[in-house]
């Protein structure tokens, strides 16, 4: 089997660390993360990182993570994912897990585009990507997220009948990310009328920054599945 390809060095766009973490942030990044994370070389075996788990879920940019941990603690029996650059959202996503008990999450602070390559094919149910940086201006368009490359990346890493999800309250970044997701193979846009994209959708749980309402348009959210 060959190994994944290393990703040429990739610029991150966007802070990595802000304030200064709490005592217990700390001692959670020094002491638990390392436990909680994954390897940084090879081909990544979900199922081995999370044994025994009915089905796997993977968040990119959490954030502050209200989301990843609210969807964990719904679904104790899905094994989930996070990944996130900025060190304080980190910080958070470890508070959650060690105030729950949650054993079904791990997360690692990175790039997420060079983590995806390294994820085995079919191996999710569920990816979200909420509230990506929009970055607005034309001119850092390919500063966002969706790409045709992370959109094929998406229809690759889901199960037959797993599902994407992409939110964004920035109209540039919808108009930048829906016909690109819709032009991924496999992946079917599953909206058949405006209520389908323009409500939240039953299971989605609101973060800090989405009530914000930085953006410019209410929220939308694209929802795919994988053909
Ligand atoms: C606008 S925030 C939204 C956070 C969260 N999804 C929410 O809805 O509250 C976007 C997040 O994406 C993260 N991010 C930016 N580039 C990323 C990348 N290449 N891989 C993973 N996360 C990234 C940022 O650090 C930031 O936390």
């Amino acid at each position: 089997m060959t190994e994944p390809k290393r990703s040429r060095a990739r610029r991150l766009y966007g802070r990595t660390s802000g304030h200064r973490l709490t005592k217990r942030q700390q001692t959670l990044v020094d002491v638990r993360l390392p436990t909680l994370r994954w390897p940084d070389e090879g081909r990544l075996d979900i199922h081995s990182l999370l044994p025994g788990h009915d089905g796997y879920a993977l968040e990119i940019g959490f954030g502050a993570a209200e989301h990843l941990i609210g969807q964990a603690r719904r679904a104790p029996g899905i094994g989930f994912l996070g990944i996130e650059p900025f060190l304080n959202g980190v910080a958070k996503a470890l508070v959650g897990i060690d105030s729950y008990g949650l054993t079904n999450v791990r997360v690692k602070r990175s790039d997420a585009r060079d983590e995806m390559n390294r994820m085995p094919s079919a191996g999710f149910d569920r990816i979200f990507l909420l509230f990506p940086d929009p970055w607005p201006k034309k001119r850092h368009a390919k500063r966002r997220f969706v790409q045709p490359d992370t959109a094929e990346e998406f229809a690759r890493l889901l199960k037959p009948g797993g599902r994407l999800r992409v939110a964004t309250d920035v109209r540039a970044y919808a108009d930048h990310a829906l016909p690109i997701l819709i032009g991924a193979s496999g992946l079917n846009w599953t909206a058949t009328q405006a209520s389908d994209w323009r409500c939240s959708p039953v299971d989605h749980i609101i973060t800090r920054y989405q009530s914000k309402r930085l953006g410019d348009i209410e929220p939308v959210f694209f929802d795919f599945v994988k053909g």
